[in-house]
């Protein structure tokens, strides 16, 4: 059996999670918004056609924000097409996803939707087609309290009290070119600049985001992330980051992303820090890797033009739901820069959560490792020792235990999130002395067939376990893995 040792020492401490790392996104794509959040014909909807069941589910998710509207979609997508009388609002080509937009969803009813869903919006303007003014004039009609065109729109149209959103990404993805009007990272930089002066001078109070790389795999990285960073040093307060992972064959290498993730992080804290140096500034540009999750694009086909279809909804395994436990773990780690992580996405488009039109609602393989992050991630977390055998994947050595150790010191728990990558099982050490006397308080597991995956037939084909705990209170503490399991360990000091 492999042997591994976690030596956690209160005092080693990385940071307190912000509670924004709990984030998710909805786009304009496929089935996200329309028969995914809204249904008005659908028997669950509300008055406002806002599926119940779905928010219940993401509810239990305790989300903090959620991205809107994109997305490629974003890079064409003019705002303006989705306020006032539902009636007179455009159907349009989306050139972004291949459909066509009906625009009965916009920002109005986006918000009334999250203050149901009891989540935050993370705001984000079109830097491709779209103007620093027409940038502007959306931070007017979100924020500005009255008395001018676009704020005296906004309570036409239902809402004369601010929508107040206080967070904004300057675009979506500008570095790829797939992009509707892809930027190189001058052109984007100096664009971002002109779009945030504007932004914050209708509204000083909001948190601006920059477009950092899309994937670790742009040509382009990191050079467009320290451009783009040194024109924006000053005006943006973060960099977004975005990460994908698939399995392209190999499962010990799909496994091993955390990996990757981990270092695209770690080379883009040197690369902020050096722009600060350079700029002789005070200040850390923070990260929000504001899309992350697995996602098949090589299964991708091509479909004709048509309202909402069934795009990108992929069926996650149990394989996924680890790696996808393994990169929350990562999110975790880098708790001291990454301030706001979004899950992407969250319902139907590559997300935790699956509706059939007219029909059900469905929780998939990664909503487990999620929930756990949510409900157990919160406090500070911590640096432990790690012992940990390790092999070679496509990232070189890669350690065959993913951890991350989370204190929270109001509760008085101690959480360690563990998955073992390799195919025997572990035994996992933990040193808890310097808590004193804990007790073991739970112990949740997610191992078993791979390949399963929860359908409307088998809703639990893929659930987490929980495994006996050992009795009485301890200062050590060892934990058997499973050959390709993860874990949640809740100890209570
Ligand atoms: O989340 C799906 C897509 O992935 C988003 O629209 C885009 O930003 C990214 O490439």
């Amino acid at each position: 059996m492999k042997q591994a040792k976690l030596h956690v020492e209160k005092d080693f401490r990385v940071a307190q999670v912000d509670d924004r790392l709990f984030s998710s996104f909805l786009e304009h794509l496929g089935r996200a918004i329309y028969t995914g959040i809204y249904e008005p014909e659908h028997p669950l909807a509300d008055a406002n056609g806002y599926r119940t069941d779905v928010l219940k589910l993401i509810q239990q998710l305790g989300i903090s924000h959620i991205r809107y509207p994109g997305g490629n979609f974003l890079s064409g997508y003019d705002w303006k097409d989705g306020i006032g009388p539902k009636a007179g609002r455009p159907r349009r080509l989306d050139l972004a996803w291949h459909t066509i937009e009906s625009n009965q969803f916009g920002i109005d009813e986006f918000y009334d939707w999250s203050q149901k869903a009891g989540t935050q919006i993370m705001g984000a303007v079109n830097m491709g087609t779209g103007t620093p003014k027409d940038a502007g004039q959306l931070v007017e009609y979100c924020n500005y309290p009255g008395g001018t065109y676009w704020s005296d729109l906004r309570a036409k149209n239902g809402h004369k009290d601010p929508l107040n959103i206080k967070l904004w990404c300057i675009g979506n993805e500008m570095d790829g070119e797939w992009q509707i009007c892809h930027l190189d990272a001058d052109d984007y930089g100096k664009k971002a600049v002109e779009a945030a002066k504007i932004m914050r001078w209708i509204d000083d109070s909001i948190e601006l985001v920059a477009c950092g790389s899309a994937s670790t795999m742009q040509k382009t990285y990191p050079e467009w992330d320290r451009k783009v960073m040194e024109y924006t040093y000053d005006y943006v307060d973060y960099l977004s980051l975005h990460r994908y992972y698939e399995n392209e064959g190999n499962d010990f290498d799909f496994l091993a992303s955390f990996v990757d993730m981990d270092r695209f992080i770690h080379t883009l804290e040197g690369t902020a820090d050096y722009v600060k140096a350079l700029k002789r500034g005070t200040k850390d540009i923070n990260f929000s890797f504001d899309e992350w999750n697995v996602w098949y694009q090589l299964k991708q086909k091509a479909h004709p033009w048509q309202e909402a279809p069934e795009i990108l909804e992929d069926h996650y395994t149990l394989l996924d739901a680890l790696v996808f436990a393994g990169m929350s773990m990562t999110l975790l780690n880098h708790a001291d820069r990454v301030k706001i992580a979004c899950l992407a996405q969250l319902v139907n488009v590559i997300a935790p959560i699956f509706t059939k039109k007219g029909g059900g609602v469905l929780k998939q393989s990664i909503f487990y490792p999620f929930a756990y992050l949510s409900k157990y991630g919160r406090g500070t977390v911590l640096k432990p020792v790690v012992t940990a055998p390790a092999a070679e994947s496509r990232y070189g050595e890669t350690p065959l235990l993913q951890q991350s150790v989370v204190y929270n010191e109001q509760e008085k728990t101690v959480t360690v999130f563990a998955l073992n990558i390799g195919a025997e099982e572990m035994q996992l050490t933990l040193n808890l002395r310097s808590f004193g006397e804990v007790t073991m308080q739970e112990h949740i597991c997610m191992a078993g067939d791979l390949s399963a995956v929860n359908t409307f037939a088998q809703p639990d084909a893929v659930v987490p376990k929980q495994l006996p705990v050992q009795q009485g209170t301890l200062r050590t503490c060892d934990v058997i893995l499973p050959p390709q399991s993860y874990h949640v360990l809740r100890f209570q000091l």
